[in-house]
């Protein structure tokens, strides 16, 4: 056996840099921690002579895919490019040819589930993505190996720290949504397209891979109920903040008798919750299961180093598989291949759960019995309301929260539709769910 494993690295990147370094720091603790030295001989990046500030020594580098594809001496593809497409095509190939792949691309797992992980269940290399869900945190490896005697019951989380950043300084700062997006871009902490974050399609990518890895099955992506952050705004984090809540974009899945519920959304979450307690860019998982009870992981989400981190115990974990005789690595997906099939997820609107309304309507007598009359018809029963204005000014808006009791998305929905026409209605009504 070679005293060594080859790397074959795509992308140099922000966290193809962070693998680079973290090996050059820390390779020889790894050679005792392996018993082998684990070393980048190829990289594969689209501007290969670009200038990267680090120690690239011992490593060719080139743009052309097949450099590390057909290279029989690489024994673990390293796939840190991101998007779809070329990536995708990387993946397929390297496992088809045995090689073992590590990747942090959540976007293309959660996408393109079915194809990339029957490639993986079927290829004779190893296949780890630590790294695409919440960086330093080793979530995938707890759920696929540590709870594996465990039903999972429910996941939730805060998955995304640049949605975490902008909503802790909205809330810390009392800054508009726009200004504390700004600030995180100038941080580093949002990327120049901000989309994916604030979108909440990133969180959502993750949430599918949880699922897929929780609930025995392959989940739709499309299927999963998406809503960002950019509709908060400082009024809402006010009046949260009144009733004991604080905001925060979650990703939550849960495995009831009805079938299987999950979404990515703003959610009010108790002042008193440990998630609440999760600020800045940091992320937390929790994970219910019926024999360990509710677990909750913590700690940075994304980064150079944290995902490089996970990037580096995937090699080491895949490096001890390829220096043992014993082949039973845990099955990518924790489950066996026959039930790698689809599961639906139920659509929003059964979805039962606490909302949080803000109205905005004009401030006349009547304007309550309106609204109310409109829930009640609709079976939404009120927990608390409040009203809120500086003055009062007959005519001119007024902000109304009302908060419910469990109710159907459905009835709210309709609730919603029927009072937006209202002619007392100034602005469009403002919906938060909020977590019972
Ligand atoms: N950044 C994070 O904190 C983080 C956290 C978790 C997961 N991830 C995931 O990790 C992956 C990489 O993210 P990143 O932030 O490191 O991205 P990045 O900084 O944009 O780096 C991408 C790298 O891919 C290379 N590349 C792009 N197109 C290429 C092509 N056609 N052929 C060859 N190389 C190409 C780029 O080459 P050049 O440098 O030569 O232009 C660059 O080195 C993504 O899947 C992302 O979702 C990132």
């Amino acid at each position: 056996m070679k005293n060594y494993i080859n790397i074959g690295l795509f992308g140099l990147g922000t966290v193809g840099k962070g693998v680079v370094n973290q090996l050059n720091d820390n390779g020889s603790l790894i050679k005792k921690r392996l018993g082998r030295e684990i070393r980048i001989t190829r990289a594969v990046t689209a501007n290969p002579d670009k200038e990267r500030g680090i120690d690239l020594k011992n490593i060719q580098i080139s743009n052309k895919i097949n450099d590390i594809i057909n290279d029989p001496e690489i024994d673990i593809v390293v796939e840190l490019i991101g998007g779809i497409d070329l990536a995708k095509s990387i993946i397929l190939q390297s496992l088809k040819k045995g090689k073992s792949v590590v990747t942090a691309n959540k976007a293309l797992l959660a996408e393109c589930a079915e194809e990339i992980f029957n490639a993986a269940y079927t290829s004779k290399g190893l296949f780890g993505y630590e790294a695409s869900v919440a960086g330093g945190i080793p979530i995938i490896r707890n759920i696929r190996e540590s709870y594996s005697g465990d039903k999972i019951m429910e996941i939730s989380g805060i998955i995304n720290g640049t949605a975490n950043y902008i909503l802790s300084s909205m809330s810390e700062k009392n800054e508009t949504f726009l200004s504390a997006l700004k600030e995180a871009q100038e941080k580093g902490f949002a990327e120049a397209d901000p989309t994916f974050d604030i979108e909440g399609i990133d969180a959502a990518h993750k949430l599918i891979l949880l699922m897929n890895l929780s609930f025995n099955a392959i989940f739709d992506f499309k299927s999963l109920y998406i809503e960002g952050i950019a509709q908060i705004e400082p009024i809402d984090i006010e009046i949260a903040d009144d009733f004991g809540y604080v905001v925060k974009l979650l990703g939550k899945a849960r495995d009831d008798d009805k079938g299987f519920e999950a979404r990515v959304h703003p959610t009010l979450v108790n002042k008193n919750s440990i998630l609440a307690s999760v600020n800045g860019a940091f992320n937390a998982v929790q994970v219910m299961g019926n024999f360990v009870g509710e677990t909750l992981s913590y700690g940075a989400g994304a980064g150079s180093y944290p995902t490089s981190s996970a990037v580096l115990g995937d090699l080491i974990q895949i490096g001890r598989a390829l220096s043992s005789s014993d082949t039973s690595s845990p099955p990518p997906l924790s489950f066996q291949i026959e039930h790698l099939r689809k599961k639906q997820i139920l659509p929003i609107d059964e979805l039962e759960t606490e909302y949080y309304l803000r109205f905005t309507v004009l401030d006349k007598v009547g304007v309550l019995a309106s609204l109310t009359k409109s829930l009640g018809e609709n079976n939404i029963s009120i927990r608390c309301m409040i009203q809120k204005s500086k003055e009062h000014v007959p005519g001119l808006p007024v902000a109304v929260v009302i908060l419910t009791h469990i109710a159907r998305e459905k009835d709210i929905r309709a609730a919603i539709n029927e009072i937006d026409k209202m002619p007392i209605v100034t602005s469009p009504t403002r919906l938060i769910r909020i977590d019972p």
